[in-house]
């Protein structure tokens, strides 16, 4: 039986590095126990440069093979399929996807569109709301002026206190908490060196549960909900990656009525199906008095042995080796 060649990406240079490094390792031991794979694992660094584990720098050709970037006579390695684990740019944003879609490469996750709605915060709510999915009131500007000033000035007057996020970062990067009466306008200036565009919510002292949307055996899967405790409600980019962080996680949260947990699981298929959501995604919600919001959806959740999605997704019966396993015969 031929082998089959996957290349492995990670990286990427974004604020999320290094999380897909670590993410990227645990895909590496599971695709190192599968038969018959031929696995190129490829670094994308901050300079935009394609690193292999030697550290001698490649390119995917238009033709689908990875060569050697010099021009040294190597004919390359035609790549057979893709997985882009990389959390922000250029992965879970949609970038490395539209270039695989350009190439005709098969590879693991959500469609470059897909990707693009879903990273950026404001058209997730934009099209959650039109799939009758609930999710936090919120506001969006597209530049800091006057008029835009008052408009997030007046939220805060109806909403008390704020989240002001950029739209399309993710680790709770370019995140901030800006209380009732303190003045937006500096905060707001910061969340816009990370993305052209900023989103402001109400502030809610949530519950914060999800979900794994996944494929397996032909169907769609959608886990128990697992919950994220973080003692200071504010879940930063400390709290999730520091060794020091309070927060601790649970695959199966506790005390959620049956009417929540069907709540949950009824808007991952809406969104699933609604924006067409493929292979792999963890679905993030709030719980506030009683109520479920929609908070995020993330298209290449972190995948470390310690991550919720694979962690769920093993609660839920099913192991990440296989669910890996299955994609890659049928792509
Ligand atoms: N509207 C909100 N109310 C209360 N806390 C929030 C709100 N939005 C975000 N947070 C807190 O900030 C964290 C990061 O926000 P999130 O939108 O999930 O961005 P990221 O993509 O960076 O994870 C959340 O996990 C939560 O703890
Ligand atoms: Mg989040």
């Amino acid at each position: 039986m031929t082998k089959k060649n996957v290349l492995l990406l990670c990286g990427g240079g974004s604020t999320e590095h290094e999380v897909s490094l670590v993410s990227v390792k645990h895909i590496k031991a599971c695709l190192e126990s599968l038969p018959n794979l031929n696995v190129r694992t490829v670094e994308i660094d901050k300079n935009g440069h394609w690193l292999g584990e030697s550290g001698k720098k490649y390119l995917l050709d238009a033709k689908g093979f990875l060569r050697s970037f010099e021009q040294d006579g190597d004919p390359g390695l035609k790549i057979d399929m893709a997985i882009p684990c990389i959390h922000g740019y250029p992965g879970e944003t949609g970038d490395i996807q539209s270039y695989f879609e350009m190439i005709k490469l098969p590879y693991l996750g959500c469609n470059s569109e897909t990707s693009k709605i879903c990273f950026n915060k404001i058209t997730t709510k934009l099209w959650a709301t039109a799939l009758g999915v609930a999710n936090t009131p919120f506001e969006f500007i597209a530049e800091l002026n006057p008029a835009n000033l008052d408009r997030v000035k007046s939220f805060q007057k109806i909403h008390g206190d704020i989240v002001v996020k950029a739209s399309s970062q993710g680790s709770s990067v370019g995140c901030y908490l800006v209380e009732k009466d303190k003045d937006p306008t500096e905060t707001i200036r910061k969340a816009f060196h990370y993305s052209p565009f900023v989103l402001v919510e109400k502030r809610f002292r949530p519950r914060e549960l999800e979900v794994s949307v996944y494929e397996f055996n032909g169907k769609l899967q959608i886990s128990y909900p697992g919950e994220i405790i973080c003692p200071s409600k504010f879940y930063s980019y400390e709290e999730k990656y520091s060794s020091e962080s309070q927060t601790t996680t649970s695959t199966r949260a506790e005390h959620l009525t049956e009417e929540q947990i069907k709540t949950m699981t009824d808007y991952a298929s809406k969104l699933y199906h609604g924006l067409k959501l493929r292979h792999l995604s963890r679905i993030d919600f709030f719980l506030d008095s009683g109520v479920i919001y929609l908070n995020e959806i993330n298209t290449f959740p972190g995948l470390t042995p310690i991550s919720m999605f694979p962690k769920m997704m093993e609660a839920n019966g099913h192991l990440f080796k296989d669910f890996l396993d299955q994609h890659i015969r049928n792509l």
